[in-house]
């Protein structure tokens, strides 16, 4: 690819002898994936494609495609490997990205990363498809005949075969081609954003399949130049809708798995028990080695929606009005109201009156090591003690701004008292504080809502004259 000065010029771009790869949508998983493909390399070292991620002209999507452009990942991160890979492929000049969308008619290959986000109300879920279905005419206006395009966005099963087929084929009837003139191919990420970021795209296990068996083909022969399949082999299943509904089910198993602990953390609390000494116990047995523990919450952008694809599917494509997926919606309900058991153990330690407590709480993204904030628990839980009139002050050490509740959030453990610290992510550098030290003669209430704290820890915080209560196990415990 030959170089450019910046994304106005992108006019100048010109293809060059190695194969373009766009990625569209360079949120958590385009933005890792642009540079997974990046950095694959041939038996001698040279680097395989031309990568050119593409987001919206939007304020956002342009801040996303100049920071990948100068080198840098658009979000905080802790993983090392994945800042260097993109590091290095900035100094190859194999990775660009953009916000115009008539690259695509340069790809040779387009891997769809957009969101697809759902509502849920009342028991109802949907999708409104049609940002989704906008993102797959925009590549139809510029791709050219015989471009595989990989679908990796998380959407209801069928919708390979509903949706961006159909779109593809008017969109290429429009410009006077002929339909099925592109390869069409889904296969679903198990990205994981954290300190093995981008391990988990190319030393992990992939599902894919395609439209056609030609699709399916191009589909593997292009995601093994990318993924290390010789230690972690693909499985390819026969057709797009099975592999739009394994990535659906496996998470809404996950979800619902969570979900299913819940009532037995309450129980474990109850009748003082630990409950996560318990599930140590169990997990010893191989068939349950990886059971779920009761938490603060569950949130982040797919276990807090995609157990709701599967119905939109069997009500919007196959129009199965018997099959109601209770168990997936439950999961989701059971997960949404999590928070709200830590926050009724704070209400009730003060008496149902948390008016002018001062409450720390310790961890707002989603989930342990990483920064994203998207659908975090710790949202409702902050929202219900500013209800009842409480003083929250959040630190989190990968989270510097609160897009989501508009809000700074501190970094460094606070010298200050309070009536109370929550813990509710386990950030590594919680598992590291001496209390004794840090508080130095205070004495809040400790609520560990998500298993964050050792047994010395919360041993230490007694010792010193703290009441700990906990998530999931007695309050004695
Ligand atoms: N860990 C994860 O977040 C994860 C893991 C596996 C799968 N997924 C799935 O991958 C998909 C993407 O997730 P994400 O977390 O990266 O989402 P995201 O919201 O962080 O990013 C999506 C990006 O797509 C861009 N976009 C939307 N429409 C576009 C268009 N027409 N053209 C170009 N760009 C467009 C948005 O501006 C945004 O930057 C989702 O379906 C998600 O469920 C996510």
């Amino acid at each position: 690819m030959r170089r450019f000065e910046k994304e106005e010029s992108f006019l100048k771009l010109e293809k060059g002898n190695r194969p373009v790869v766009c990625v569209q949508g360079l949120g958590f998983v385009g933005a890792a994936m642009a540079v997974a493909v990046s950095n694959a390399k041939d038996t001698e070292g040279n680097r395989l494609y031309d990568v050119i991620g593409v987001d919206l002209p939007t304020e956002e999507g342009k801040r996303r495609a100049d920071a990948i452009t100068q080198g840098l990942l658009p979000f905080e991160n802790s993983d090392i490997q994945l800042k260097e890979a993109l590091a290095s492929a900035h100094r190859a000049g194999n990775l660009i990205a953009v916000t115009n969308s008539s690259v695509y008619t340069m790809a040779d290959v387009i891997i769809v990363d957009v969101n697809l986000d759902i509502s849920y109300e009342g028991g109802k879920a949907d999708v409104p498809l049609s940002g989704f279905r906008k993102a797959i005419q925009t590549i139809g206006e510029s791709v050219q005949p015989d471009t595989l395009i990989i679908v990796e966005t998380t959407v209801p099963p069928g919708t390979c075969e509903n949706v961006v087929v159909p779109e593809l084929n008017q969109a290429l009837v429009k410009r006077g081609l002929p339909k099925h003139q592109v390869h069409v191919s889904h296969s679903y990420e198990r990205v994981m954003p954290g300190k093995d970021y981008l391990d988990s795209i190319i030393n992990y296990w992939r599902v894919y399949a395609g439209v056609t068996e030609e699709a399916g083909d191009r589909c593997e022969t292009f995601l093994s130049s990318i993924i290390n399949t010789k230690d972690y082999p693909m499985t390819r299943l026969h057709s797009t809708t099975a592999s739009e509904t394994a990535k659906v089910l496996e998470n809404s198993y996950r979800a619902m798995t969570i979900a299913f602990m819940e009532e037995w953390g309450r129980f474990a609390e109850s009748v003082d028990i630990d409950m996560f000494q318990i599930i140590e116990a169990i997990r010893m047995r191989p068939t349950h080695s990886n059971m779920r523990q009761p938490g603060f919450g569950v949130g982040g952008y797919c276990l807090t929606k995609d157990p709701l694809f599967a119905q939109i599917a069997a009500e919007k494509y196959y129009q199965l009005s018997h099959i109601d997926f209770e168990f997936c919606k439950r999961a989701v309900e059971v997960n949404r109201k999590m928070p709200m058991v830590s926050f009724n153990k704070l209400y009730n330690h003060f008496k149902q009156d948390l008016k002018g407590k001062k409450v720390a709480l310790f961890g707002v993204s989603y989930r342990q090591d990483v920064g994203d904030t998207r659908y975090s628990p710790s949202e409702p839980f902050v929202k219900k003690l500013t209800e009842s009139e409480a003083i929250v002050d959040c630190y989190d050490p990968l989270v510097p701004r609160w897009e989501e509740m508009k809000m700074d959030v501190q970094q460094q453990l606070p010298s200050a008292p309070y009536d109370a610290m929550v813990f509710a992510v386990g950030h590594q550098e919680y598992r590291q504080i001496d209390f004794r030290q840090w508080l130095n003669g205070r004495t809040p209430l400790v609520l560990d809502a998500n298993n964050v704290l050792s047994d010395e820890q919360r041993l230490q915080l007694r010792t010193i004259g703290c009441d700990v209560i906990s998530i999931g196990r007695g309050d004695n415990l």
